[in-house]
């Protein structure tokens, strides 16, 4: 359960018939459970389908859960998945460990079958993918994680969405109680913790928090941004509204 925190300004002020409808994946990890909650608390986003193979554990009037299996085929769902202004896909996970082809069929085939699947829809919708520092564009760098990245962004680049940006972070501050579900990067932010206060001080561009990925997002899918591709001092940026 996400820690407590004030409702965000401007709360109930807007007509909810008119807002941003949004569409999630991941939303059980740590950058999808930060997502989920900006989404829960801004005013403007009326509704949030949630698609996982396991429920997000919260329960909210805008949240609707759709429980899936087989990431590499939406067909059966086809029909849920239509009229939402944005997806934002946090759906992923850590290379460590992994071989190619393993690392290949989570990072690339599940994202691309639910982006294609997605790039039909009307109204057409702002495609919103997590990725990493160090995403490797040109797909032949040494690192095998950042070159199927790299791959991924790239034919999602190339679908009809009515936009797209890849945001980039490097390290991501898990804030207000979230947690990963990575077991190794449980154990490095149980260590890193007490100093990311200071490393945001001294550095502010090297860190962005769950929060700021969240709001970056939603700055995104209302208003767009100059980048297409986003890292942790543009999703700063554009979290803080600049
Ligand atoms: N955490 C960071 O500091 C960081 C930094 C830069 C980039 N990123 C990127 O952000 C993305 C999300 O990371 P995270 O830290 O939120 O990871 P996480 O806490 O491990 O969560 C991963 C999410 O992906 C889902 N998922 C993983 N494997 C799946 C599968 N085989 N089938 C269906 N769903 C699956 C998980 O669902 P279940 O709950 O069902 O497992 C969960 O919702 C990743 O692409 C990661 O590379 C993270």
């Amino acid at each position: 359960m996400w820690t407590k925190s004030p409702a965000r300004p401007g709360a109930g002020r807007r007509d909810i018939s008119s807002g941003v409808r949004v569409i999630l994946f991941g939303g059980t990890g740590m950058v999808g459970q930060g997502v989920l909650r900006e989404c829960l608390l801004d005013p403007e986003v009326t509704q949030v389908l949630s698609v996982a193979r396991s429920s997000t554990g919260q329960k909210h009037e805008k949240l609707r859960e759709l429980l899936h299996k087989d990431f590499t085929n939406f067909s059966a769902v086809q029909g849920e998945l239509t009229g939402y202004d944005a997806c934002f896909f946090c759906l992923g996970v850590s290379s460590a460990g992994m071989n190619e082809a393993d690392y290949t069929r989570v990072t690339y085939d599940y994202t691309l079958a639910a982006a294609k699947v997605l790039a039909k829809m009307k109204p057409p919708m702002t495609f919103i993918y997590v990725s990493g520092a160090g995403t490797d564009s040109s797909e032949k760098g040494r690192s095998m994680w950042a070159r199927v990245k790299g791959r991924t962004e790239n034919a999602l680049l190339a679908l009809p969405f009515k936009a797209k940006f890849m945001f980039r972070p490097g390290i991501i501050q898990p804030m207000h109680g979230i947690q990963s579900r990575t077991k190794w990067y449980r154990a490095f932010y149980a260590v890193a913790t007490p100093l990311f206060p200071v490393l945001d001080s001294l550095f502010p561009h090297a860190i962005t928090t769950t929060e700021r990925v969240g709001r970056a997002m939603l700055v995104a899918a209302r208003r767009g941004s100059n980048k297409t591709v986003l890292e942790n001092a543009d999703i700063n940026a554009l979290a803080a509204g600049r």
